[in-house]
């Protein structure tokens, strides 16, 4: 019989039962930990015991989610944080030292570029970007100071494909640490481990949670790195808070099936959105017509449930497509249940340039929908009204 593991372990990686013998998880809300004595308390500290000390430090329920997407990842360790960011900020700055070089793809999250832009030149560490339409230019951006390779795949907001495999392979001949942020993926449709990544992020707010309720980040990984980006939150205190941790370890429970709801909905979404007269291109990996269809299909387990589109007349259209959406959301989140249409150039990505924004795949026309688990017919109906306004 095949292996289900993944459902199984989502559900059934638990923490130890209380003395009340509870089926659920309960929620361990509280800041700190009591000892035994003076000598347990001096131990723990030495971390000669593995205990819970404190919940800026560790949690039980931070424990039993980061747990389980250390196992979904096919990871060592993991850390998780309050959001997405923190986890990609405290991962770079518990790893990198003034004067180090990161190679990133140009096309990334808005925030996360910003970091790279703005921020981290401040503390003398230089970013150089390539398309992630060329991964041949990666080898020339390496520099003796480089130290990290890093990438999105799919991209926020294009839906483009980088090849990991080719990723991971480039990083061990030049001996780099890959990182990558699998949060359009998920677990469930990649684990970019078995292609040579050295650390995953995730911003856990997204297809996680599923249901647009918390916010949350985690990174999975080498263990000699995650302790590395442990000791440093626990000295800055990024800590995922214990009720999120709850939440998320609850959501996880359900990721294979709404993923694969996500997923059907999506594809049909994309099928029907090709087609029509309205619209002037469409990006979604598991459509024959996107670029990187084959290294899709090789790497991801289903597309995803983010669309790509542009609207026949750019961004005025696009604009009284947004105003025509009746059920859908107009939100800045994704990878909730329900279904919600952006526009990246003026909210999500509006920090960067005109420039920086094309490099980043973001015309001024383009929008994104992040499918949710509404009927399908009822969003298409929703889409098509707002299209044919
Ligand atoms: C790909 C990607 N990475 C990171 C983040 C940041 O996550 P958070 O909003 O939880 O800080 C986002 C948020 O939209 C994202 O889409």
């Amino acid at each position: 019989m095949e292996d289900n593991k993944f459902e199984t372990d989502a559900i059934r990686n638990q923490l130890e039962r209380s003395q009340f013998q509870e089926h659920s998880t309960p929620m361990y809300v509280t800041s700190s930990f009591v000892f035994e004595d003076a000598e347990d308390m001096r131990a723990s500290f030495t971390e000669e015991k593995e205990r819970n000390i404190y919940s800026r430090f560790s949690n039980p329920n931070t424990s039993e989610f980061v747990s389980k997407v250390v196992q979904m990842e096919g990871a060592e360790d993991g850390y998780a944080f309050a959001t997405g960011m923190a986890a990609i900020f405290s991962t770079f700055a518990a790893l990198l030292n003034s004067g180090d070089h990161i190679v990133s793809a140009s096309s990334v999250f808005g925030s996360t570029h910003t970091l790279f832009t703005k921020y981290f030149p401040k503390w003398n560490i230089e970013t150089s970007y390539f398309d992630i339409n060329h991964p041949d230019e990666i080898e020339s951006l390496v520099q003796l100071s480089t130290k990290i390779i890093y990438a999105e795949s799919p991209t926020n907001p294009g839906v483009d494909i980088i090849d990991l495999e080719l990723l991971g392979t480039i990083a061990k001949k030049h001996g780099l640490l890959l990182i990558i942020d699998n949060c359009f993926a998920t677990p469930y449709i990649q684990q970019p481990i078995k292609f040579g990544a050295d650390l995953v992020l995730h911003s856990a707010t997204k297809l996680m949670d599923g249901q647009g309720r918390v916010l949350g980040g985690v990174v999975v990984g080498r263990s000699d790195l995650v302790r590395e980006i442990y000791l440093f939150s626990r000295n800055t205190g990024p800590a995922l808070s214990p009720f999120n941790a709850w939440i998320l370890s609850k959501s996880l429970e359900t990721l294979a099936v709404r993923v694969e709801k996500h997923c059907e909905n999506a594809l049909k979404i994309a099928e029907y959105l090709e087609k029509h007269p309205k619209v002037s291109a469409i990006k979604y990996p598991f459509l024959t017509s996107h670029p990187q269809y084959n290294i899709a299909k090789k790497q991801m387990l289903l597309g995803g449930n983010i669309i790509a589109i542009e609207v026949h007349g750019g961004l005025i259209e696009g604009r009284k497509f947004l105003n025509a959406i009746r059920m859908c959301s107009l939100s800045a989140n994704l990878g909730d249940t329900r279904t919600i249409v952006t526009h990246p150039a003026s909210t999500t990505h509006s920090k960067l340039t005109p420039e920086e924004q094309l490099a980043t795949g973001i015309t001024p026309g383009l929008v994104r929908i992040s499918v949710g688990l509404e009927h399908v017919n009822d969003i298409i109906k929703d889409l098509n009204q707002a299209l044919n306004s």
